[in-house]
C-alpha cells in the first residue's frame, strides 16, 4: 500500500478517541488507561499513548497501532482496516488501493462461489438440490451460506471461468483449478456440494466439498492451503454468525459444515465449526474479537472428547471462558436436530458445564487410583494456569479445591511447578524479552523514511545480532514501513517495539544521535568484515593481506576511541 497515504490516516486518525470507543480511557500522565478489550482484567493495564500512536497491554501484551487495534477489533486485514478508517474520516481512498479484494484471486473466488451457487439453483444442481432437501437444508440457509454445487464433468468452471477472462494461473492459484499428470487443467471441485468460506468481512477465499455419496471419498474436499486461506486461521460460518455472537455473548463451537448449518436454522445463529481441527491458537483469537465466552458443543465419540481436551487449553490461554457440553456418542448437532428438532439441540446446550467441572467429571473416573487421579488433576491445573488472569485463576483453584477436597495451597504449588511450561510463563517469557540497544534505536530510526533507505541500503539482516532486532531489520529490508510492521509484525516483535518507544522518550528526535549510531553500526560491520577477511587470509598464510586487514581492523579502532565502542 501506498506509504504517503497510510500515513494520511494515521496522522488524521486520533488514536485515543477512536480506541475511546471500545474502552473507557482515563487520562494518566501523558497517556490514557483502561481496561483491556483483548483479554479480561479488572483492574487497567491497557495504556493508549497518542504521542506515540500506540497501544500496549501490561496484561496480556496486546499491543500495536490504530491500524492493528481495528484490525484485531473488527476482524479485519491490514489494507481493510487502513480503508476502514481512511472512509470513516472522510479520507479520499485512492481507487488502486481498494484493489486488494478485486485482485484476480479474489475476483475468482467470488465469481466461483456466484457460479456454483447459481448450477446449485438450476437444473444442473437437482441432485445436489434434493440433497440438500433431504438433510433438511432449507432456501433460507442455502442462500445465506451462499451454497452451491459444483458438476461432475470436469471442466464446465474453467470453461466457464475462461470466458470471463480468467487465466489458468489464477484459477490454479486460487485452488479451483488444479494441473492432471497429463498437463491440462481440470476442475478442482467436481460432483460437490460447495459451502463458500467467507472471511469475517464477507470475502470468499476458500470452499468446501462435500460429495453427494458417501461412497466418495474424500468425504470433504476443501481448498488447498494458500497465501489467503490457511485453514488453522478461519472459522466457518464467522461472517453469518458474527453478529449473533456479539448480541448473544457468546460463540458456540460446533465440529462441521451441516452442524453450522442446521445450528443457524435452528435460530442459533451464534455458531461456528473450525474445520476438521481443534480449535487452533488463531481461531481463538478471532473469536476473542466477537465474544469471551464460548461452548464446546461436539460429538461425545473419543474424537470429539479429544478435540475437546486439545481446544480447552488454547482457548483458556487467550482468557476465554470455556463451557462444553457433549452429545451422545455417534451424534452431532446436525443429527441431533434432525431427531429431535431445535428443542432436542437445547435440551443439551442448558446442559453446559464450565470446562473445570466437565475436566472433574472426566477425572474422577479414576478416583479409584490415587496415582491415575492425581495425574488427572495435573491436567486439570496446568490447564487453570494457562488462564492469565490472576483473580479468575484464583477463583478456579478454589472451586477445585472444593471439589477435590485438596488443599489450594497445594493444588498452587504443584501448579506454579509445572507453569514453567505452559501459558501464563509463556506470557511473561514474552514480556521478558530483552530489548537490545540496536532494537531501541532501530525502532526511533524507523519512524525516519531517510534514515531507513539507508540502512536499507547499507546493511543485512545478519549484521545485527539479536534475533528481534533481525525480525524488525527483515520488515526493513522487505520495505514494509512503520505503520505496517507495528500493524503486521508478530506479536512478540509489535509489544517489543511499542515497549521500546514507551521506554525510549524523544530519541526520536535526536537526529544527530540516530545518524551517529547509524555510523557505529557501520564501524562495526566494517571491522567485522575486516575480521573475517583477516581469518581467511591467516589461514592461506597469506602475511600480506593479514597485515593489511589487521590495520584496517586497527583504523576502525582507533576512529572508533572516544565514542564509547558497540563491540
Ligand atoms: N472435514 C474435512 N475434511 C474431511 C473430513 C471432515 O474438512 N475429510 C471437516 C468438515 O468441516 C466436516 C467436519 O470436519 O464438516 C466434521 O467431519 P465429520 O464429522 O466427518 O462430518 P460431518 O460434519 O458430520 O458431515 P456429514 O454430516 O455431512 O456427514
Ligand atoms: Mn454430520
Amino acid at each position: 500500500m501506498n506509504r504517503d497515504f497510510i500515513e494520511r490516516v494515521r496522522e488524521t486518525v486520533d488514536i485515543v478517541e477512536y480506541i475511546g470507543r471500545y474502552v473507557d480511557l482515563k487520562k494518566s500522565g501523558k497517556s490514557y488507561r483502561g481496561l483491556c478489550p483483548f483479554h479480561q482484567e479488572k483492574t487497567p493495564s491497557f495504556y493508549v499513548d497518542p504521542d506515540k500512536g500506540v497501544y500496549h497491554c501490561f496484561g496480556c501484551g496486546a499491543s500495536g497501532n490504530i491500524f492493528r487495534f481495528v484490525m484485531d477489533i473488527e476482524g479485519l486485514s491490514f489494507r481493510e482496516a487502513v480503508i476502514k478508517l481512511a472512509r470513516e474520516y472522510g479520507i479520499e481512498v485512492p481507487s488502486r488501493e481498494v484493489e486488494g479484494k478485486t485482485s484476480p484471486v479474489y475476483a475468482a473466488l467470488r465469481f466461483a462461489s456466484d457460479y456454483y451457487h447459481e448450477i446449485l439453483m438450476s437444473p444442473h444442481g437437482r441432485d445436489a438440490y434434493r440433497y440438500l432437501m433431504k438433510r433438511k437444508i432449507g432456501p433460507r440457509a442455502i442462500s445465506s451460506f451462499k451454497i452451491g454445487y459444483a458438476p461432475s464433468d470436469g471442466k464446465s468452471f474453467i470453461t466457464k471461468a475462461m470466458t470471463k477472462n480468467f487465466d489458468r494461473g489464477t484459477l490454479i492459484q486460487a485452488g479451483l483449478a488444479r494441473k492432471t499428470e497429463s498437463g491440462t487443467i481440470i476442475d478442482y471441485f467436481r460432483g460437490r456440494l460447495i459451502f463458500p468460506i467467507f472471511t469475517p468481512g464477507g470475502n470468499v477465499i476458500a470452499f468446501g466439498g462435500r460429495a453427494l455419496s458417501d461412497e466418495v471419498q474424500p468425504k470433504y474436499l476443501n481448498s488447498p492451503d494458500s497465501e489467503i486461506f490457511k485453514k488453522g486461521n478461519i472459522l466457518f460460518g464467522l461472517f453469518q454468525a458474527k453478529s449473533s455472537i456479539r448480541m448473544k455473548g457468546i460463540a458456540i463451537v460446533v465440529e462441521g459444515y451441516f452442524d453450522v448449518i442446521k445450528m443457524h436454522q435452528a435460530g442459533f445463529q451464534n455458531t461456528v465449526a473450525p474445520m476438521g481441527t481443534a480449535l487452533t491458537e488463531n481461531q481463538v483469537l478471532v473469536l476473542r474479537r466477537y465474544t469471551k465466552n464460548v461452548l464446546l458443543l461436539y460429538d461425545g465419540d473419543e474424537a470429539g472428547r479429544k478435540a475437546v481436551e486439545r481446544s480447552i487449553p488454547i482457548a483458556l490461554r487467550a482468557g476465554l471462558n470455556v463451557k462444553i457440553s457433549l452429545l451422545p456418542e455417534g451424534e452431532d448437532p446436525d443429527s441431533i436436530i434432525d431427531k429431535f428438532g431445535p428443542e432436542g439441540i437445547r435440551s443439551y446446550m442448558d446442559r453446559q458445564v464450565d470446562f473445570l467441572e466437565y475436566q472433574f467429571r472426566e477425572a474422577e473416573k479414576f478416583r479409584e487410583s490415587p496415582s491415575e487421579f492425581s495425574e488427572a488433576i495435573k491436567g486439570i491445573l496446568e490447564n487453570i494456569f494457562m488462564i492469565p488472569d490472576g483473580i479468575t485463576r484464583d477463583a478456579y483453584l478454589n472451586r477445585l479445591s472444593e471439589l477435590s477436597r485438596i488443599p489450594v495451597d497445594s493444588l498452587r504449588n504443584q501448579g506454579l511447578k509445572f507453569s514453567g511450561e505452559t501459558g501464563i510463563n509463556k506470557k511473561s517469557k514474552r514480556r521478558e524479552v530483552k530489548l537490545t540497544a540496536d532494537f531501541i534505536v532501530l525502532v526511533n530510526i524507523l519512524r525516519h523514511k531517510e534514515l531507513v533507505e539507508i540502512m536499507s541500503d547499507l546493511f543485512n539482516e545478519e549484521d545485527f545480532d539479536d534475533p528481534l532486532t533481525r525480525e524488525l531489520f527483515r520488515g526493513v529490508k522487505q520495505g514494509l514501513g512503520y505503520e505496517e510492521i507495528m500493524a503486521s509484525g508478530s506479536e512478540v516483535l509489535r509489544s517489543s517495539i511499542t515497549e521500546a518507544l514507551l521506554r525510549s522518550g524523544n530519541l526520536h528526535e535526536n537526529l544527530a544521535l540516530l545518524e551517529e549510531k547509524i555510523r557505529l553500526w557501520k564501524y562495526r560491520k566494517d571491522y567485522r568484515d575486516a575480521k573475517r577477511l583477516f581469518e581467511d587470509a591467516r589461514k592461506m598464510g597469506d602475511r600480506e593481506r593479514m597485515d593489511f586487514y589487521l590495520k584496517k581492523m586497527y583504523e576502525i579502532k582507533k576512529k572508533l576511541r572516544g565514542k564509547g565502542g558497540l563491540f
